[in-house]
């Protein structure tokens, strides 16, 4: 009962964290390319500024969840390389809120379209190498306890 409380945490911050970048870089990307720069990138502010509080819950949900699970004893090769490879998302997600996104922030908010452009798109280097991270992790997680399943 208590690994599907915690798959249950588990499994909805992976689709929210990964489906929503998915959903970010596939749908709404292509949909704004067309739009005059200053109304462009504020509406990306708006975006990530609702986006990524999800995120931080989500990433903080997958490992407390990951880590009980763990510790309850679902171990093999598969959760260590989701652990490893969620890690890496988790450490490249800080690093674009700490960097390119307060810059960004602060560059929309000054009207400085330039440099808001150039932070962008480190932002959005950094979600697509997140985003094929997230749907690597999301197959090991899911696959991996039938790896050594024969039938
Ligand atoms: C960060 C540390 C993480 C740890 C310690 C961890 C740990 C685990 C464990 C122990 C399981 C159960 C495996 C099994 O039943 O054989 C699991 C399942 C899963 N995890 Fe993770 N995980 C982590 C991160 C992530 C991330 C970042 C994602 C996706 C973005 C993810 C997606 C999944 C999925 C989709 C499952 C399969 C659920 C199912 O079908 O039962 N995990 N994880």
């Amino acid at each position: 009962m208590m690994i599907a409380v915690l798959l249950f945490f588990h499994i909805l911050s992976a689709v929210v964290w990964v489906g929503g970048m998915f959903f970010a870089h596939q749908m709404v990307r292509p949909s704004v390319g067309p739009l005059e720069p200053a109304v462009r990138l504020a509406l990306w502010r708006r975006i990530f500024a609702l986006f990524f509080p999800w995120v931080w819950t989500a990433a903080a949900l997958l490992l407390a969840s990951g880590l009980a699970m763990e510790i309850s004893g679902i171990r093999g090769i598969h959760v260590t390389i989701m652990e490893s490879l969620g890690v890496i998302m988790m450490l490249a997600f800080a690093h674009l809120y700490f960097s390119p996104w307060r810059r960004f922030q602060r560059a929309v908010d000054g009207n400085d379209f330039a440099v808001a452009a150039v932070q962008l798109n480190k932002i959005r280097r950094i979600v697509e190498f997140n985003l094929v991270l997230g749907l690597i992790v999301v197959v090991v997680g899911a696959t991996g306890r039938y790896w050594g399943y024969a039938g």
